[in-house]
């Protein structure tokens, strides 16, 4: 007993020593925590459907994140009752895997636009983005009417390749053909049957009723209605409760 005090004594009044000790024992379970990461893939439980975005939402999720709609939304449902009741299925990990960076956020002035996709038309979305306030006369979203003049004029293939180095799991087939995929996701004329096999649920049509032209308001209306479509949530949600319960 008596030489457990010393010994403690000694460690508290050396400022080297027990620096040097308290070190160890952080430093013990920071290894404990990170090494384990070294060695295993992938953190996220993987769910059927969730893929890479096309080239054009990726291109919307870009101007998302240039025009700063994460300083009013967010895009991560918690899971409590009253966000699920309100915005459906909460947010499943999978579901944000391929988002560089991720808009979860934390900041509500608008709603949570995980799940917004397929919500409305895209004749609304060009209206509300237009101006809100024809839509939600209270709205203090600002107005984005310019994306319909903005030509979309921006080289996909770099972008992808990019991703890829982060882990994005892109192949040398949708970065070649990034261009021709992203131009024919808003040509309902085009022939879309190369970009749904490697893209499946990519919506292929003409979103800002601008035909003819591709505009930066085609991919943001495309990465809008993208959102929380990709992934059948309620299997998924068991799928994973499943695994969790079995340890699997
Ligand atoms: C200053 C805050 C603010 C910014 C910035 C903002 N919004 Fe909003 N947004 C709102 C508010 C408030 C609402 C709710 C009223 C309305 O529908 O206009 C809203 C509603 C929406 C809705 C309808 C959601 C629903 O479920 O009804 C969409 C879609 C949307 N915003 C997209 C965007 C996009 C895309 C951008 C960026 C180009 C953006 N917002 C930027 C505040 C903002």
């Amino acid at each position: 007993m008596t030489t457990m005090t010393e010994r403690h004594k000694k460690l508290e009044r050396n400022v080297t020593l027990l620096g040097v000790a308290a070190f160890l024992t952080v430093a013990i379970g920071g290894i404990i925590e990170i090494a384990p990461l070294f060695w295993i893939d992938n953190t996220i439980e993987e769910v059927d459907g969730m893929r890479p975005y096309t080239p054009l939402e990726q291109a919307g999720r870009d101007i998302y994140v240039r025009e700063g709609c994460y300083v009013c939304h967010s895009q991560m449902i918690r899971p409590f009752r009253d966000e699920v009741e309100r915005y459906g299925h909460y947010s499943l990990a999978a579901e944000s895997m391929y988002d560089h960076p991720f808009q979860w956020g934390s900041k509500r002035t608008g709603p949570d636009l995980a799940r917004v996709g397929g919500r409305y038309s895209d004749a609304w979305h060009v209206q509300h983005l237009e101006n809100p306030q024809s839509v939600v006369p209270e709205s203090v979203m600002p107005q984005y009417g310019f994306l319909l003049d903005s030509d979309l004029d921006i080289e996909p293939a770099s972008r992808l390749k990019a991703l890829r180095t982060v882990g994005v799991p892109y192949s040398d087939r949708d970065i070649a053909r990034a261009m021709e995929d992203m131009r024919a996701q808003a040509n309902p004329d085009a022939d879309a049957e190369d970009l749904l096999d490697r893209y499946p649920k990519a919506q292929v049509r003409d979103f800002d009723g601008q035909p003819g032209r591709l505009t930066e308001m085609d991919a943001l209306v495309a990465y809008l209605q993208m959102l929380g479509t990709l992934v059948d949530v309620n299997s998924a949600a068991a799928q994973e409760e499943l695994a969790t319960e079995t340890g699997r």
